[in-house]
């Protein structure tokens, strides 16, 4: 499988009050084509960086990050990013125009933005809402809004940032369904991004665990097509055992 999207040596630093933070230190890693990549690590450790600079908000100190091939200069509708906050949505904007707004803005005319973005719509379960404004909707149903927008553009890589954190569990395990769901039909590139272990073994074909502060790569984590459940619960102990003993306080990695 060639690969989408590549940190190349990648530092990533801040200028903070007290001087620089040095948030991750020489990672290389790469997203290969149409894998469901997750970056696993305790609170602090860069996951949210590493997601900024590969949808070019945030520019390494060093090293480089590479879509295909090419060196990500800034943010663009090649890389749409998943949040986990519930107000990710335009409020002033109807649903359907939220999904069609980032399609516009790559000057795709009215009738295929409007076309595309009921037909992701339609994808995620959200048939009959293309009207409603964002406040009317649940917290589950602006997270399937925010997937739809992002999926809508085709994007090369989907980046998403602890996207289901903020939902309840039920409504939180529903979502992780629909995604596998959805990647099934669409095989998107995803990088995903998570402090549960649980969610990385459910969710993940490659699992990048990355330890505390400053984020360095720590291991990689293969999960081949076709691992069952008990499995994949046995590699969660496993990475429960790398990841808890030296870097985090026990409830900050063993959420569900
Ligand atoms: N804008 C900023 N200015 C200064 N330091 C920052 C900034 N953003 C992040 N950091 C620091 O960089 C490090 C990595 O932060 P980041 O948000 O990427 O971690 P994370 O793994 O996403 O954490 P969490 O799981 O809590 O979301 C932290 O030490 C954080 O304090
Ligand atoms: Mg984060």
């Amino acid at each position: 499988m060639r690969d989408v999207l590549t940190f190349h040596g990648v530092t990533l630093r801040y200028l903070s009050d007290r001087g620089p933070v040095t948030a991750v230190e020489s990672l290389d890693l790469s997203l290969r084509e149409g894998e469901r990549l997750v970056l696993l690590g305790p609170s602090g450790c860069g996951k949210s960086s590493l997601l900024a600079a590969a949808g070019g908000f945030l520019r390494p100190a060093a090293g480089a990050v590479l879509l295909d091939g090419v060196p990500v200069r800034g943010p663009g509708p090649d890389r749409m990013t998943v949040f986990q906050e519930f107000d990710q949505l335009l409020p002033w904007k109807r649903v359907r125009d939220n999904v069609a707004y980032p399609l516009r803005l790559a000057g795709i005319g009215r009738r295929e933005a409007t076309a595309r973005a009921d037909a992701l719509l339609e994808k995620v379960g959200l048939r009959g809402f293309e009207d409603a404004f964002p406040h009317t909707l649940s917290g589950g149903m602006k997270m399937r809004v925010a997937i739809a927008r992002a999926l809508a553009a085709a994007p090369r890589v989907l980046l998403m940032d602890e996207p289901f954190a903020a939902l309840d569990a039920l409504t939180r395990r529903r979502m992780q369904e629909e995604l596998l769901r959805l990647w099934a039909e669409l095989r998107f590139s995803l990088i995903f991004v998570t402090h549960s272990i649980e969610e990385a073994v459910l969710l993940g074909s490659r699992i990048a665990v990355l330890s505390a502060h400053p984020g360095r790569l720590r291991a990689v984590h293969v999960i081949p097509a076709g691992t069952d459940d008990a499995e994949r619960a046995r590699m969660g102990v496993q990475l429960r055992g790398l990841l808890l003993p030296s870097d985090a306080p026990a409830e900050e990695m063993t959420d569900a």
